[in-house]
């Protein structure tokens, strides 16, 4: 039995630019998901996800814990694979060489789910990890985080940078521009603040949005630029540790965000929550239209604001946390 875990991520810079390949930086957060995989004797697949629940192969959102049920595929799943736990446990028979080979699965997950926060990239990196090891193999950081890229693009077709896989596997502050993902060397203490209204928005459906928008509006194409353009003033500030700079262009960039039309009532409430209380700076993080903000806190009042907020349903400190995906 092999338990692997991954972090989430905050976006401190840049979704959904960078999916027309400006730059961008997320930074993982101290919020995990641990995926245990343990082989079993027959070619059966079987996965069981407390706190979530199982939409054909594909992890979603759910709220109760008791009624889940276990689900059996069919392996070799290489071809069938459509969701993030088959599309891992397919990637590491492909990486360890092995036609087929059973499994039990269990996902824990303490990140919300569709919320911004990297929980479907903290699940696949974990189960590749894992599954890859209980086949007595083992992958670079850089090769799990491709092959999680592939098990997300597939998964969303087509519509997913490298962003939330390589943070998740390599930990800490990353750069990711097109394919071209390194993580950053020395970064300030980050003192995030993350605020959840509950909600999910449909990844999917906020990237077409800004496509749409982008191909009609000259403007909007030179917002997403713009985004780039400010990643690029983040990345300096991050190496000055300008930690006040870094605030004032995380309002930017939600600002731009919102003028995308991906930000919502809730977010903005709890956006404008967090400056009112003080905070450096706050943006939504990820894809929007319900989910999460992240905000710079510089004293312990942004958290007590947000935990106040109406439609804030959880506001928790996320320490960056340096360390990526790890065997537990
Ligand atoms: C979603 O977490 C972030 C987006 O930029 C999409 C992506 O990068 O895959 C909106």
């Amino acid at each position: 039995m092999t338990t692997s875990s991954a972090p989430g991520k905050v976006y401190l810079f840049g979704e959904h630019a960078v999916v027309y390949g400006e730059p961008a930086v997320p930074c993982a957060i101290e919020r995990r998901a641990r995926v245990t995989v343990e082989r079993r004797e027959d070619e059966r697949l079987r996965v069981r996800a407390n706190d979530l629940t199982l939409d054909g192969f594909t992890v979603t959102w759910g709220g109760e814990t008791d009624t889940r049920p276990d689900v059996d595929v069919p392996a070799p799943l290489v071809e069938a694979a459509t969701g993030y736990i088959d599309g891992a446990i397919a990637q590491a028979l492909d990486a360890a060489g092995e036609p087929a080979a059973g499994f039990d699965v269990t996902v824990e997950s303490d990140i919300p789910l569709g919320a911004g926060l990297g929980s479907s990239a903290a699940v696949v990196v974990a189960g590749i990890d894992a599954a890859t090891r209980e086949l007595g193999a083992e992958l670079s950081s850089e090769e799990l985080a491709d092959r999680a890229y592939q098990v997300e693009y597939d998964v969303q077709d087509g519509q997913a940078s490298r962003a939330d896989t390589f943070c998740s596997a390599m930990g800490g502050a990353v750069r990711v521009q097109g394919e071209d993902c390194r993580r950053l060397g020395e970064v300030p203490t980050l003192p995030f603040v993350v605020g959840y209204d509950g909600n999910t928005g449909d990844t999917g459906e906020l990237v077409a949005g800004v496509r749409e928008l982008k191909h009609t509006y000259g403007f909007a194409a030179d917002a997403v630029e713009s985004i780039g353009d400010l990643v690029r003033a983040g990345e300096a500030a991050l190496r000055d540790g300008d930690v006040e700079e870094l605030g004032r262009l995380m309002d930017f960039n939600h600002g731009l965000l919102s003028a995308l039309g991906v930000s919502a009532r809730s977010l903005d409430t709890m956006v404008w929550a967090a400056r009112e209380a003080d905070a450096l700076g706050a943006k939504l993080t990820g894809a929007g239209g319900g989910g999460c903000i992240v905000a710079l806190d510089r004293t312990e009042q942004t958290h007590t604001a947000l935990e106040y907020t109406p439609g804030c349903t959880d506001a928790f400190r996320a320490e960056l946390d340096t360390e990526g995906v790890r065997v537990e």
